[in-house]
């Protein structure tokens, strides 16, 4: 094994879909998982987070039938967040689950869970550490505006940090079984791969789960399964140095990735499925984040999302899975996936009564709703025939399907179109 070595992403890339847990002490502020930043917390201040966290109603079997039913089929969850604070029982710190009234390893029961309803599992693993004492001090560190603390935490030795960091990596896959995705999180500008020794890290990964797939942001490009787009949508497939590469878009329900009480900016399940189909268009894959409250709960508002969201896919994954881009233009307001001989188009806004397919006459043998299987009629107008009151003009190539006039009620309709060989 070398630090260059690829996982294999078979799997990832057909099953397109998984969800993103953002779970820790921070759930308590209920004000986003940056809160000790961006409140300038000291540890200090911070602890009552710490010595309240008893997350009662946890139940890791609940979440993973709720992912699964979203039409999830793998999960990425926060083993340790920006803070520090540890989900998981890691002998190198006491900063963790298992010293706060939890009282036990709540990643154990998480993976188990998630695992046993046939979830693929990963693991997001901060490299940046708001807690340990000898992470060296950069500019969004909690403590950035403190001179006093600046100035008592000048000496501290990254390699004490590093050590801690691999340290922990080797815990979360050995202790754990099999371990589908390693998810860093992230350089900021004052560090570098240098700072977590990014080439000996990703080598140690690699050896102890030689099947993993490793995400991008530990500044080490070469060893990438795939880049990690946030918070926006890419323009089309991605690139890097010229050639196509793996990607995966992480996005929230509403505006934070922890559990945030008073963040009302939540996306509609219609955005968060066209999302998904704008991802699977463009060749990536969706990580959704759900960010639990601290009794250990997904709240209402985001179980309703991810049920709709799976209403859908039940209806109509088979453009989802398996399923990559076309070459071919979609037509306005759509987006096409493609499995095989078989290509979906997805209209994303509702259009009086026809939508027309350029390039695409005599290449259809059947066309119908993916939601019902209901025909939809082909038209292939001649292409001498002028437009005229109610006749529609013929152009060559083009052939057009006749939709009803009401949308159907489904978030984003999906016409699934037969290749002619
Ligand atoms: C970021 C943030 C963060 C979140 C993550 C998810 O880089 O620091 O809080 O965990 O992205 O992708």
């Amino acid at each position: 094994m070398t630090a260059t070595d690829a996982g294999d992403l078979t799997w990832f890339q057909h099953d397109r879909f998984g969800m993103f847990i953002h779970w820790g002490i921070y759930a308590m502020a209920a004000r986003h998982e940056w809160v000790k930043y961006h409140e300038e917390i000291c540890d200090a201040d911070y602890q009552k987070y710490f010595d309240h966290f008893d997350p009662d109603l946890y139940d890791p079997g609940q979440w993973a039938r709720e992912a699964k039913a979203a039409g999830m089929k793998y999960a990425v969850i926060t083993s340790k967040h920006h803070d520090g604070f540890c989900l998981f029982d890691s002998k190198l710190t006491d900063y963790k689950a298992t010293n706060t009234p939890a009282g036990r390893d709540l990643i154990r029961e998480w993976v188990d869970a998630f695992r046993g309803e046939g979830l693929k599992i990963g693991f997001y693993h901060s490299v940046i550490d708001w807690h340990h004492p000898e992470y060296p001090l950069d500019p969004i560190h909690p403590q950035r505006n403190d001179a006093a603390f600046q100035e008592a935490n000048t000496g501290r030795d990254i390699a004490q940090y590093r050590a801690y960091l691999h340290g922990q990596v080797r815990e979360l896959l050995t202790n754990y079984g099999k371990i589908d995705i390693m998810w860093f999180d992230f350089t900021p500008p004052a560090k570098s791969h240098v700072d977590w020794d990014s080439a000996a890290l990703v080598t140690m990964v690699r050896e102890l789960q030689p099947d993993i797939l490793i995400n991008d942001r530990i500044d080490y490009p070469e060893a990438a399964d795939f880049v990690t787009p946030e918070q926006y949508q890419p323009k089309g497939a991605m690139e890097r140095n010229g050639r196509k590469v793996a990607w995966e878009g992480c996005q929230t329900l509403n505006g934070s990735w922890g559990y945030h009480r008073d963040n009302l900016n939540w996306k509609s399940p219609e955005m968060l499925v066209k999302v998904l189909v704008d991802s699977v268009a463009k060749d990536g894959n969706l990580l959704l984040n759900v960010g639990p409250n601290a009794r250990g709960e997904f709240e209402p508002r985001a179980q309703a999302s991810l049920a709709a969201i799976g209403e859908w896919m039940r209806l109509n994954s088979r453009a989802i899975y398996g399923a990559g881009p076309s070459d071919l233009l979609p037509p306005p307001d759509c987006r096409f996936t493609r499995r095989g001989d078989r290509l979906y188009l997805h209209v994303f806004s509702w259009p009086m009564r026809h939508i027309h397919l350029e390039g695409l006459a005599g290449k259809i043998k059947y066309a119908q709703f993916l939601h019902d299987a209901s025909e939809v009629k082909l038209i292939e107008a001649d292409p001498h025939q002028e437009a005229q009151n109610t006749t529609m003009g013929g152009e060559a190539g083009t052939v057009t399907l006749e939709v009803p006039i009401q949308q159907p009620d489904v978030l984003v309709p999906v016409i699934e179109l037969f290749l002619a060989d």
